[in-house]
């Protein structure tokens, strides 16, 4: 996710610095690319970072960590499409990555240090707590709530809920690739299927 963050980064015109977790990653680090150490972090206060950190529990731990000590910015694709206001109100959060081809309709509220990945959709009236992860090529339909923290698997459809009732994925919830959410499915949980059942 890292890798693929920094592509986004270069395609907007950055130059994208990675960081590795300790001296042996450093080490082991192969990418064409700048890269430091963690500990360093902290003296690079007068850039922007990223978490590009596909699991959310550990983007939340890293969000908390340097929160105050280092600026985020949200990082989003030229190739991502928005409805009126959209961009701007994703730019706006912290720590938010927007993949190649993901598209937004309206009246979207987006949480911090979330992540659409590619060709991910979300229409209208969605909310998105913080720290979560679309996977790739997943559709969340108008109407829907997404928990802090919940991971929505790659092809997942996620039905719409109605104006005065959002279909509500609660925290900690992770719906499996290719799954069919037709109903709320409650927090802590795991989600497969079509439709979509709870399997643990
Ligand atoms: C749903 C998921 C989280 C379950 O993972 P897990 O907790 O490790 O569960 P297991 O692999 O032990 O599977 C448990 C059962 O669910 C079934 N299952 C797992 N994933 C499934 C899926 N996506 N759809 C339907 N059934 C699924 C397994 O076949 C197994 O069934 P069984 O008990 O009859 O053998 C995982 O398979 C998944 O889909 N993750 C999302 C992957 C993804 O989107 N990646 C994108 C990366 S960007």
């Amino acid at each position: 996710m890292a890798r693929e963050a920094g592509d986004i980064a270069c395609e907007i015109g950055y130059t994208p610095l990675y960081i590795a977790r300790d001296q042996i990653e450093l080490d082991a680090w192969a990418f064409p690319a700048e890269a430091i150490i963690e500990t360093e972090v902290p003296r690079y206060d007068d850039i922007p970072f990223v978490i590009g950190i596909g699991e959310n529990a550990i983007r939340q731990k890293l969000a908390q960590r340097y929160a105050n000590k280092i600026s985020f910015l949200s990082l989003i694709h030229p190739s991502a499409t928005f409805g009126r206001g959209q961009r701007k109100a994703a730019e706006e959060r912290q720590g938010v990555i927007v993949c190649a081809g993901a598209r937004f309709t309206n009246n979207i509220q987006i949480g911090n240090f979330c992540i659409f990945n590619q060709n991910a959709t979300i229409a209208h009236d969605v909310v998105v707590e913080d720290f979560v992860h679309v996977a790739p090529g997943s559709v969340i339909s108008g109407n829907v709530h997404i928990g802090l923290r919940s991971w929505i698997g790659a092809g997942a459809v996620i039905n719409q809920g109605t104006e005065s009732m959002k279909l509500s994925i609660g925290a900690d919830t992770v719906i499996g690739s290719g799954a069919v959410v037709l109903k709320n499915c409650e927090a802590n949980s795991v989600y497969a299927g079509v439709p979509a059942r709870r399997i643990k």
